[in-house]
């Protein structure tokens, strides 16, 4: 009898310790560089950016995020002439905060983000500021880029680092073009 519990013992203690090592081995390693991953997120009024960002996902192998708002802009929106349009009232209250549809799940999955837009006024439109704050963006690299009329990158990527202080900024480039070349050389760039 006494045989059969110590047997019995023996069988239990040691499926117990195969059951612990392999969960071990299943279990992601947090820290493990390998795991991190790349997001591109990315805001588009009428399509230009949203073709950059698609270049820039297959660029990066990341993973592809619209920042889409609540009330899509029309063309009267996007009117520059009036001063009275959604866009030039939203530009001229830099506290203005548009309202996203949707949230990013799972933003700590990525180690790097790209952060897109097409540039308004010289700069970011705010509802680059909205998903900023509502996004944990802390201890990752971000990394700006844009489409635009001719304008650069470079006032945004300054208004945002001044804006974020405590993130972590990089200046990343226009992807006026949208073609892959373009964003693969942006990703180089990056590295
Ligand atoms: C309200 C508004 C303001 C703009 N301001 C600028 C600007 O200051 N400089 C510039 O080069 N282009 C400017 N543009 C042009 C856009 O940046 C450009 O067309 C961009 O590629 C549009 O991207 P989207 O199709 O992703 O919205 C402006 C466009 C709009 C609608």
């Amino acid at each position: 009898m006494k045989k059969i519990i110590l047997v019995i013992a023996a069988v239990m203690a040691f499926s117990l310790a195969a059951c612990s090592q392999s969960k071990t081995k299943e279990e992601p390693k947090m820290n493990d560089p390998a795991a991190k991953k790349t997001l591109v997120a990315y805001f588009s009024a009428t399509g230009t950016t949203a073709e950059a960002a698609r270049q820039l996902a297959k660029a990066a192998d990341a993973d592809l995020y619209e920042i889409r708002p609540e009330q899509p802009y029309t063309d009267a929106d996007l009117n520059w002439n009036d001063k009275q349009s959604r866009s030039s009232v939203e530009m001229k209250d830099r506290k203005s905060r548009p309202a996203i549809k949707g949230r990013l799940e799972n933003a700590a999955q990525y180690d790097t983000v790209y952060i897109g837009f097409p540039i308004w006024w010289y700069t970011a439109p705010t509802i680059i500021n909205a998903f900023i704050e509502q996004t944990d963006l802390a201890g990752k690299t971000i990394i700006t880029f844009a489409t635009s009329g001719g304008s650069t990158v470079s006032k945004a990527t300054r208004d945002l680092k001044s804006a974020y202080p405590n993130l972590t900024w990089k200046e990343g480039g226009l992807l006026n073009d949208r073609s892959l070349s373009e964003a693969q050389a942006l990703v180089e760039r990056m590295k």
